[in-house]
């Protein structure tokens, strides 16, 4: 008897060693991975905005097929872009939230969805003009525009000029963003994410 006590005793201290190993590297884990994620923070800006066709008088949007238009409805899905600038001046990295591509162009002024964005054909300028509108310069093809027709359809960028109305975008949130806005700060909140999901529901549900 005396001996299976020392046993217990014995699992009992493995066990706790044991989680003690785990939760200091799972701290040790969350720790790193803040530091990375300020760290690309501090680098890069991150938004999220819709940009409106000033003919098409609709949104851009990036499909599933790599197909960029701009004949995507006041919060549609795919209109919802994830805008990339650098901290240092006007350039930015247009991608879809839903596909995940990067609004590119390709040589013959065509406008494409790529998987990755780290060419400057993924690259655009943003150029505020006097009517405020923004135009989106290329930074690879300058002198090229991102341009959508009435239709919603993109312009060959090699026709495109700085004042035509098919190069004028303005960016716009999408409706009741407020009421997202307030859900994402609360989800993130983990006081109020435990409140909602009380303690037994793992972080992994709502993240
Ligand atoms: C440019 O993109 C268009 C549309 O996707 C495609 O048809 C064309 O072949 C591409 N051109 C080049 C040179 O990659
Ligand atoms: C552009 O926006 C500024 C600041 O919001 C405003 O003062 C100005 O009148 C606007 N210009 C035009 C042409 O709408």
């Amino acid at each position: 008897r005396k001996r299976y006590a020392l046993i217990d005793a014995f699992i009992f201290i493995h066990h706790c060693f044991c989680s003690c190993i785990f939760f200091v590297c799972v701290f040790l884990h969350h720790v790193i991975e803040q530091c990375r994620l300020s760290d690309r923070m501090s680098r890069r800006l991150i938004r999220t905005y819709q940009l409106y066709s000033r003919t098409s008088g609709k949104h851009v949007q990036v499909l599933g097929n790599k197909k960029v238009n701009a004949m995507g409805d006041d919060g549609a899905v795919h209109a919802k872009l994830v805008v990339e600038t650098d901290t240092f001046g006007s350039r930015i990295r247009i991608k879809g939230a839903k596909t995940g591509y990067y609004i590119c162009m390709n040589k013959t002024g065509k406008l494409i969805g790529k998987r990755k964005g780290r060419g400057k054909d993924c690259i655009f300028t943003e150029i505020v003009l006097e009517n405020n509108y923004t135009a989106l310069q290329n930074a690879k093809y300058e002198g090229w525009y991102m341009a959508f027709t009435r239709k919603g359809r993109p312009r060959k960028a090699s026709r495109t000029k700085q004042h035509q109305r098919e190069a004028h975008f303005m960016k716009r949130q999408p409706k009741g963003h407020l009421l997202v806005a307030f859900l994402t700060i609360t989800h993130r909140n983990p006081v109020i994410k435990w409140a909602l999901c009380g303690p037994h529901i793992k972080g992994h549900v709502i993240q």
